[in-house]
């Protein structure tokens, strides 16, 4: 399109501006230099939760809310899902490109060279109480990995940043298996080389007295696809952490429990967790009538609804549906699916959620799937945060080799006080009743 500007004039002082547009953006910089005079600091956009404000320019993860669309590296979700395994999808997160079939087994050992943590860390996580919320584990204990490779603080180098990112890779399921088993007081199981990615999660959760784990493969599958179906979502908020926290060049060690912190949020990954328990509380089709009536008068969300990007139904809530019938096939089915249903039903034909564009997001069936193969809720988000992890480090590298970016420090409107002189304390009460 031509002329690709925007003419603003100030009607304070008569002054026409014309600013550039780019990729439907305008830079905010560009805006500073429109004042009312030499004193004026310049205009500045005021964009509270970053409603309508591009943070960075990234080529990971494409995504179109009014459509429903969901690519990473330009691939449709929907494929991804149905042809790949979860590390092939993190090798093209954070490649750019799919592998060849030796780049991934090559990509395979690697992850699965790593995936045993130092003797250590169990100290760590024994000295959590039985009911430690295992996110609160998991960001507690990634964190501490950063106190065992020192190393990894040298982030402007692309060798040890590459090793930091198959160890975290590799070591998310057994830190989110240990802290499970931590939580049942079992002994922790060490991840065996000869599984894949998904089948050894399982095996560190789930292995007794048997000298082998044999994932049921149904499951192992539909965990493989919920893992890739989880893996990166552009500029999310637990994303939007990675790299407000790693533009300080701190650890990725660090970051990432920063990350996964942000994760841990009911309105954010925590979700997945909240829909269950809403289901749970709702009980029978016969109470959903008088829940949705709660949502109505603002009492209450209606958790796995809704979504800042998707305004449209979310690409990933589709397929896990498609999932939860296979898994159904050997679990048995989970009757909450039957309540999540008629609720989806209900919600989609009612004008409060269709006038907000209020659809089922990626939490609202993944709970019912991981409920059905034997999780607790309370590890619901952990399985959020693990294939999370490779979108997280995929935007984090992005973020470091990315010439434009600076540390994130955003600026504000300040609404407080105007200058005042300081009171001595026996004076205050004196003050304040003056005031009232
Ligand atoms: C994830 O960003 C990502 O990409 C996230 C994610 C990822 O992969 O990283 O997709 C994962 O976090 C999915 C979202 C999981 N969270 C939930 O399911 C929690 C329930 N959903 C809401 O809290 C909410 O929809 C958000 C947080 C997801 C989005 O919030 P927004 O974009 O800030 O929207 P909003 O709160 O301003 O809502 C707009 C309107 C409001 O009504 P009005 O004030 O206009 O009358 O819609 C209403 C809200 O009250 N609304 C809901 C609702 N979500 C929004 N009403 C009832 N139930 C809901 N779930």
């Amino acid at each position: 399109m031509d002329n690709e500007t925007l003419t603003i004039t100030d009607n304070r002082t008569q002054q026409t501006y014309t600013i550039p547009i780019s990729r439907g953006t305008i830079r905010a910089m560009d805006l500073r230099k429109i004042k009312t005079g030499p004193e004026d600091f310049g205009l500045m956009t005021y964009d509270p939760a970053f409603m309508n404000t591009a943070s960075c320019q990234s080529a990971v993860t494409f995504l179109d809310g009014e459509k429903g669309i969901l690519r990473y590296r330009g691939y449709p979700i929907e494929q991804l899902a149905e042809h790949c395994t979860f590390l092939e999808v993190a090798y093209l997160l954070l490649q750019g490109e799919l592998p060849t079939s030796d780049e991934l087994a090559n990509w395979n050992c690697e992850i699965g060279h790593h995936m045993m943590i130092h003797e250590n860390i169990k100290k760590f996580m024994d000295g959590f109480n039985h009911d430690a919320h295992p996110m609160s584990i998991l960001m507690s204990t990634v964190a501490a990995l950063s106190t065992f490779y020192p190393e990894a603080r040298t982030v402007s180098d692309a060798k040890v940043r590459r090793k930091q990112v198959i160890r975290l890779i590799a070591k998310m399921p057994t830190l989110a298996a240990y802290a499970y088993r931590h939580r049942l007081g079992l002994p922790y199981i060490y991840p065996d080389p000869e599984l894949t990615y998904a089948q050894n999660y399982m095996n560190m959760l789930w292995r007794r007295t048997e000298p082998k784990y044999v994932a049921n493969p149904v499951l192992a599958r539909a965990l493989e696809v919920l893992f890739i179906l989880h893996a990166d979502h552009e500029q999310n908020c637990s994303t939007n952490t990675m790299r407000a926290v790693g533009s300080s060049t701190a650890d990725p060690y660090s970051t990432a429990a920063a990350a996964i912190a942000a994760l841990s949020g009911p309105l954010h990954g925590g979700a997945n967790e909240e829909v269950l328990r809403m289901l749970a509380e709702i009980g029978t089709k016969a109470n959903i009538a008088g829940f949705i009536a709660q949502v109505k008068d603002g009492k209450r969300k209606l958790m796995g609804f809704g979504h800042r990007v998707y305004k449209n139904y979310d690409p990933r809530a589709r397929i896990i549906k498609q999932v939860a019938s296979e898994v159904f096939e050997v679990t048995g089915r989970n009757p909450k699916i039957d309540i999540a249903m008629e609720l989806e039903k209900i919600a989609l034909s009612d004008e409060y959620f269709i006038k907000r564009k209020l659809y089922p997001n990626v939490d609202f069936y993944s709970g019912i799937i991981y409920e059905a193969m034997g999780f607790k809720p309370e590890q619901f988000t952990v399985l959020f945060g693990i294939p999370r992890t490779a979108g997280w480090l995929a935007q984090w590298q992005e973020l470091l080799q990315d010439p434009e970016q600076k540390i994130a420090r955003p600026r504000q409107v300040y609404i407080g006080e105007e200058r005042r002189d300081f009171i001595p304390i026996e004076e205050r009460a004196l003050a304040a009743a003056a005031i009232a």
